[in-house]
């Protein structure tokens, strides 16, 4: 058990600075992710926090304790990567408790540890196999298993799914979620993956090129994206951004998008001004398809449509910009037909056109 504070860090290879400044608090017990582009600088956090990397300034406290200069070894974490690295020539059983067994740990206790994590991810029939005469969805369990075997205060995983084809990589997103359910232990989750992060954490920290864009639940992050980044990062289908001018007549609040007009509810956007550059955030899932005559609607002529199962991604022409919605209605309509989509006051995002940042009032 272990919080983990992160406080000041840089990290500089040679003049190029990949992270700068950083600064992340995580309590105890929190499953984490750390979520962005490739090349944000993920891993070279998780390393840093791991041992396996120096910073270059700053400081990492793991339980209270600054071990910015300890060698990984000795501070508590165990970390599972993409590639599992299992030793071909050894059973699943001697893999797994090839880290314990050079640390000393007595025997009984790593037989009793064994049974556990083996039982804990499903690995009890496969402990006398070989690596080879395993899936790779076994194969990457068996990673987990030494990992956890070591009952580490922080377990840190770097894009351990990637490798996995998408069935396998839910079932075991899900598992490794029943895990830290069970086991509770403070957690650090990379991947570039929106939705993986989504569904899997208590908290994103969302990196933008050695930085933090914005950290919170999902919820939080979805609903209130603090920039256009945030909110372009997130979601699948991709938000639709819509570049318009703000129009201000007494209590009343517009936006308009050459033909286009949506109304803004002035109590979620106070500080809007008249001539105002701004560029609009619309969320494909959070729109419906409207009877004619409704407020607040964006009409248009569909272009394609994407089943999807339950629900469908319609894309239509809006004036001149495709557009996406996603309704569970998608069966009435085919390509060439007028659509209307009625746009909810309450989940129209404003950005600012230059500097992408959320213009929605603070603490909404
Ligand atoms: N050993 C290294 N030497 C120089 N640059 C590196 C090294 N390792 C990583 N980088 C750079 O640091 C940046 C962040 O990399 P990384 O942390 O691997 O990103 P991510 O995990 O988010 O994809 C990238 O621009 C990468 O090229
Ligand atoms: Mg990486």
């Amino acid at each position: 058990m272990a919080n983990i504070s992160c406080s000041s860090i840089t990290k500089a290879y040679g003049t190029h600075t990949v992270i700068e400044g950083l600064d992340l608090s995580i309590p105890d017990h929190e499953f984490v992710v750390f979520l962005g582009p490739s090349g944000c600088g993920k891993s070279t956090m998780l390393r840093m926090i791991a041992g396996l990397e120096e910073v270059t300034s700053g400081n990492v406290v793991i339980d209270g304790t600054d071990v910015t200069h300890l060698a990984p070894g000795a501070r508590g974490v165990a970390m599972v990567f993409q590639s599992y690295a299992l030793y071909p020539h050894m059973t699943v059983a001697e893999n797994i408790t090839f880290g314990v067994r050079r640390q000393g740990v007595p025997k009984p206790e790593i037989a009793r540890r064994l049974k556990d994590v083996a039982q804990l991810l499903g690995l009890e029939p496969f402990l006398e196999r070989r690596p080879k005469n395993l899936s790779g969805g076994q194969q990457q369990r068996v990673a987990m298993a030494r990992a956890m075997i070591k009952t580490p205060k922080v377990f840190l995983f770097d894009e351990p799914l990637s490798n996995l084809d998408a069935k396998l990589r839910e079932k075991l997103r899900t598992e490794i979620r029943k895990m830290h359910l069970a086991l509770k232990t403070t957690t650090i989750f990379v991947t570039h993956d929106q939705l993986e992060a989504m569904t899997i954490a208590d908290r994103i920290v969302l990196m933008r090129a050695g930085q933090i864009e914005q950290q919170g639940t999902p919820d939080e992050i979805f609903d209130r994206p603090a920039t256009r980044f945030v909110a372009d990062f997130i979601g699948s289908p991709t938000m639709n951004f819509l570049p318009a001018s703000i129009e201000r007549m007494g209590e009343a609040l517009t936006a308009a998008a050459g033909p286009i007009h949506i109304s803004l509810p002035p109590e979620r956007f106070s500080g809007l001004k008249t001539g105002q550059q701004v560029e609009l955030g619309l969320r494909p899932a959070r729109m419906d398809l409207a009877p004619e005559g409704s407020a607040n609607l964006l009409e248009g002529r569909v272009v394609l449509i994407e089943n999807m199962g339950s629900e469908g991604q319609v894309i239509a022409d809006v004036h001149g910009t495709e557009m996406s919605f996603v309704t569970k209605d998608f069966r009435s309509v085919r390509p060439g037909d007028r659509v209307r989509f009625a746009i909810r006051p309450e989940h129209v995002h404003v950005f600012d056109r230059a500097s992408g940042r959320s213009l929605l009032n603070d603490g909404l």
